[in-house]
């Protein structure tokens, strides 16, 4: 049986006023990081990056040295035991014990909620597949407070990859969750929203559109949330070739959006947004980035005073039935509890959110 530690798997396990809490303190730590420069002395940090990252892994990683604390971790899973076929489970119940907190990142679905499983020391998910990237959310939360001034009354734009990027996901989770947000959905016919996410928008009753043209939308936004074209989740190359390139923000485009419009953007970019924007007052992504720093100082430090824990699986095993997402963690760390919430014919994974049909 594993300890329960405050893990940040998906922020909507915690109630909105954990999240203020977090922004707050970020930007307390944005204007006064001298009074936060120890407060994290004699503690290790693991960065366990089994995907390419630059911004995640580096924030978190300044985050910690900001505070005073120290680092270990990998960030190339083929110079390190997993190359020898070492499981999730093993790497995470070693390197936990080394730790104070594990930072992760990985390319299946759900996969930070089993390392959660068996972690001795708190768990974060860093980006799991194309399901979720909190500290991603949280940062864009920081961002959106310190410039736009609210969480609410907002109309936000998302164009891209809303299928597989993780941190539309994870946004629009949050997003829905404070008063009066819209939203408007710009992507292909196959790369829209999961159902899964366009049903929080609806529990939450949030006004949703999903429009083709980014042309036709920009001018009724208060946020623009550009996003890549996730190359690496497509199953061919020739899908990915027919998705990339649809939607560039350019600088004649930029002419048709609100003065008061902001351009946010996870990066890295590729093609989406052409440097010529970068110019525009309006462009934050770069300084998005800068707030990540601040978020995950607020966050790291949260979480290692916290006392109180989360409970782990709390859905239900059925006999013979296992996670329809290919991509799931369950599907390839086959010694995984299998974990299903929900009642009726369709049930939930736990671990990635997959609707799966009970036979
Ligand atoms: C994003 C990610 O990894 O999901 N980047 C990030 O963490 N800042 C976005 C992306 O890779 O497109």
């Amino acid at each position: 049986m594993s300890k329960s530690f405050q893990h940040l798997i998906d922020l909507n396990d915690y109630p909105i006023p954990w999240w203020n809490k977090i922004i707050k303190l970020g930007h307390d730590i944005k204007n006064n990081p001298h009074k936060y420069s120890d407060v994290c002395k004699g503690k290790i940090m693991a960065t366990l990056f089994y995907e390419p990252s630059t911004r995640t892994q580096m924030s978190f990683q300044t985050a910690m040295i900001r505070l005073g604390g120290n680092i270990i971790g990998f960030d190339n899973p083929t110079s390190s035991s997993v190359f020898k076929g070492e499981s999730l489970k093993d790497t995470t119940k070693v390197i936990s014990s080394y730790s104070d907190v594990l930072v992760i990142r990985h390319p299946s679905e759900g996969a930070a909620k089993a390392a959660s499983l068996t972690s001795d020391c708190p768990v974060i998910n860093a980006g799991d597949g194309g399901h979720l990237h909190p500290t991603q959310t949280l940062t864009d939360l920081l961002t959106l407070v310190e410039e736009k001034g609210r969480l609410h009354n907002l109309v936000v734009g998302l164009c891209g990859d809303l299928k597989n990027g993780r941190t539309v996901h994870s946004l629009c989770k949050a997003l829905s969750c404070y008063p009066n947000n819209q939203f408007v959905l710009i992507s292909t016919e196959d790369l829209k929203l999961p159902a899964y996410v366009k049903d929080v928008l609806t529990v939450n009753n949030c006004k949703f559109t999903e429009v083709l043209s980014l042309d036709e939308a920009i001018s009724e936004l208060d946020v623009l949330y550009m996003t890549r074209i996730q190359k690496e989740r497509f199953p061919s190359i020739e899908e990915y070739l027919a998705e990339k390139n649809t939607y560039i923000l350019d600088r004649k485009k930029m002419l048709n959006a609100p003065r008061d419009m902001i351009v946010l953007h996870p990066l890295p970019r590729v093609e989406e947004i052409t440097v010529e924007v970068d110019d525009d007052e309006r462009a934050l992504y770069f300084k998005q980035a800068e707030y990540g720093v601040y978020i995950r100082m607020a966050l790291i430090d949260t979480i290692l005073k916290s006392k109180k824990g989360l409970q782990n699986l709390v859905g239900q095993t059925y006999l013979g039935v296992s996670c329809s997402n290919q991509r799931c963690i369950t599907n390839s760390e086959h010694y995984l509890p299998k974990s299903f919430s929900g009642i009726g014919d369709i049930v939930e994974c736990e671990y990635c959110d997959e609707r799966v049909l009970l036979k």
